[in-house]
């Protein structure tokens, strides 16, 4: 429980002049849900591409469970076990729910099974229907994804990263759009895949974050302006400064 699986030290992001990640340094805890908030252009999205590798930084370390992430290409990620869920909707809409965990296992497989045959269909048939049952979507698995109400899409999208049972699961706004019926919905679905993975999400939802989370990190203009608690980030006067009152508050 109190393993460090990612460490983060002193990284930094410049895209030509602008500096978007400023010496972030934060070791990160097996099993605990950490959110990331910040006003907009604080690097939220920089910092999460940098740890899923689709962005390498200008400076400092990663290290996943110990390991040097530096020369590591970002398909190799998903393997290590890491991966995440993308902000913009990253399903094929006119395949069914099943088809699409479907492939994401096949795909994750791939690397391993280049002889496919009847028993490792039937091993990835299996996966996909474990995948769908562990985000409740079950019952939906012959709709065809575009069908899907939104939460459900979002649901659908966080499957298609579990098939590859990451240790550490990014989640880009998983409440984006939604309202407060599919947020509750989404929270408690985060809560359960917490129960055996580490969770980095990305959120706006004040009130949202400080019920779910172990622990926030506030950006601001690049730089680690807060680490702490739901509470001590409540409480931090810089962070209801800067980031707090500007926002929407805890709507
Ligand atoms: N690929 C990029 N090229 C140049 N500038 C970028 C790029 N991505 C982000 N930025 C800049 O870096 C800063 C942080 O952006 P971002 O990480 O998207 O913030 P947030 O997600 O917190 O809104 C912003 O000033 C943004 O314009
Ligand atoms: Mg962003």
């Amino acid at each position: 429980m109190t393993q460090t699986i990612l460490s983060v030290d002193d990284v930094g992001k410049q895209f030509g002049g602008l500096v978007a990640l400023k010496g972030i340094t934060a070791d990160f805890k097996e099993g605990q849900i950490t959110a990331i908030i910040g006003p907009n252009g604080a690097g939220k999205s920089t910092f999460f591409n940098v740890l899923s590798g689709a962005l390498k930084p200008s400076t400092g370390v990663l290290k996943f469970r110990g390991a040097n992430l530096a020369g590591v290409p970002q398909h190799e990620y998903v393997h290590r076990g890491i991966a995440r869920s993308y902000q913009i909707t990253n399903i094929f809409p006119n395949l069914t729910v099943f088809e699409n965990v479907r492939v994401a296992a096949q795909a994750f497989r791939s690397r391993f099974d280049i002889w496919t045959n009847r028993g490792v269909h039937k091993d990835i048939d299996e996966k996909a229907l474990a995948t769908l049952a562990s985000v409740g979507l079950s019952e939906r698995r012959n709709t065809l994804a575009k069908f899907l109400a939104h939460g459900q899409q979002r649901s659908l999208e966080i499957a298609v990263a579990l098939v590859a049972d990451p240790a550490l699961l990014l989640l880009d706004e998983p409440t984006a759009g939604m309202g407060p019926e599919e947020t509750r919905e989404m929270v408690t679905l985060i809560e359960k895949l917490a129960a055996d993975r580490t969770i980095l999400l990305v959120e706006h939802k004040m009130k949202m974050i400080l019920g779910l989370s172990d622990r926030v990190l506030v950006l601001h203009h690049g730089q680690l302006l807060a680490d702490g608690t739901p509470k001590e980030i409540q409480a931090n006067p810089e962070v209801r400064r800067v980031y707090l009152g500007q926002n929407d508050g805890y709507a």
